[in-house]
């Protein structure tokens, strides 16, 4: 039998919201697969996806795209705020410009979803708003720093608005990944690499470099973490927090026990560079 739940995925074109989309059409979700890139999606709207074109830097899209649903289906179910990207270089070197248009993707847009769609969630009573956060929300390191202020932001908010419509009806669930294979790290190298160090830099970044693009060569596909995407959505009793990944679930008991001296040095020999702690 058909499921008639109603969900929106933004970041459907590629990794964790694509596969999530997949898994969810196959269960019989009406889903509404959005990104700012269509054709990715073409084989969802095969399967019975309704595609739409949406960048979550605009607030014309967002909104079009709710209103949309609302028209055509009446409600929203099952939200997933998931697009985003990683912004990877040292705090000193990453423009303004660059650093603005992360937090636009990475936590306006997440604003501008929740925004448009709790007044639709509270009317019924009823909605789950998923985040996709990360272990970036727990943890900084050299190289990651703007893009982990985000997830950090990202969970703040996160943990917050499950208190305010907790009462509500609503439920807000956050995924937390480790490193994962999916396009993620392309796009995230390619913001690194864009960017001219002064020598001071070079020795650490060069370091950060290598170990992020051996990290990616050695850690798990996106099917953990979208299994749990897909319980956060469709589970009578969701977690509030997923910890999709072995590395995301030692890594946040770790951090506990770790002062800062000790994480800092651990960090910059991972990054094969002498400590000065
Ligand atoms: N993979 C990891 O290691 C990892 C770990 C922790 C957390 N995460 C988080 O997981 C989420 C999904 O990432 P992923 O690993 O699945 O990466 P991915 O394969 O690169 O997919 C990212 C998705 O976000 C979309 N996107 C990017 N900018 C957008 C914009 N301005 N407007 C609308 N859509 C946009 C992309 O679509 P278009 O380019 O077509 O718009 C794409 O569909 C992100 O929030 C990321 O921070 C990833």
């Amino acid at each position: 039998m058909k499921n008639k739940d109603v969900v929106l995925i933004t970041g459907a074109s590629a990794g964790f919201g694509h596969d999530t989309a997949r898994e969810l059409l196959k269960m019989g979700y009406d889903v509404y697969a959005t990104a700012r890139r269509l054709e990715p999606m073409a084989d969802l709207e095969k399967m019975g996806a309704t595609l739409i074109k949406v960048d979550v830097t605009s607030d014309d899209d967002v909104k079009n795209a709710v209103d949309r649903i609302i028209s055509e289906k009446g409600q929203i179910d099952i939200v997933y705020g998931n697009a985003g990207y990683g912004i990877y270089g040292n705090i000193e070197n990453i423009s303004l410009d660059d650093l603005k248009y992360q937090y636009d993707v990475n936590l306006f847009g997440q604003a501008r979803l929740i925004q448009a769609v709790l007044p639709h969630m509270r009317a019924r009573k009823s909605g789950r708003i998923i985040l996709t956060a990360s272990l970036m929300s727990h943890l900084s390191t050299a190289g990651l720093g703007w893009y982990a202020s985000t997830k950090h932001a990202l969970f703040a908010m996160g943990t917050a608005l499950r208190q305010e419509v907790r009462g509500l009806g609503i439920k807000v669930i956050m995924i937390h990944p480790g490193a994962v294979k999916t396009n993620f790290d392309n796009v995230a190298i390619k913001t690194l690499d864009k960017i001219d160090y002064p020598d001071d830099y070079k020795p650490l970044m060069k370091g950060f470099r290598e170990y992020i693009i051996q990290s990616y060569e050695t850690c798990p596909g996106p099917e953990s973490t979208v299994k749990d995407m897909v319980h956060a959505g469709t589970a009578r009793k969701p977690k509030a927090i997923y910890d999709t990944t072995g590395q995301a679930r030692i890594m946040k008991r770790l951090i506990k026990w770790l002062n800062s001296s000790l994480l800092d040095r651990i960090v910059l020999s991972m990054y094969s560079r002498p400590s000065h702690v």
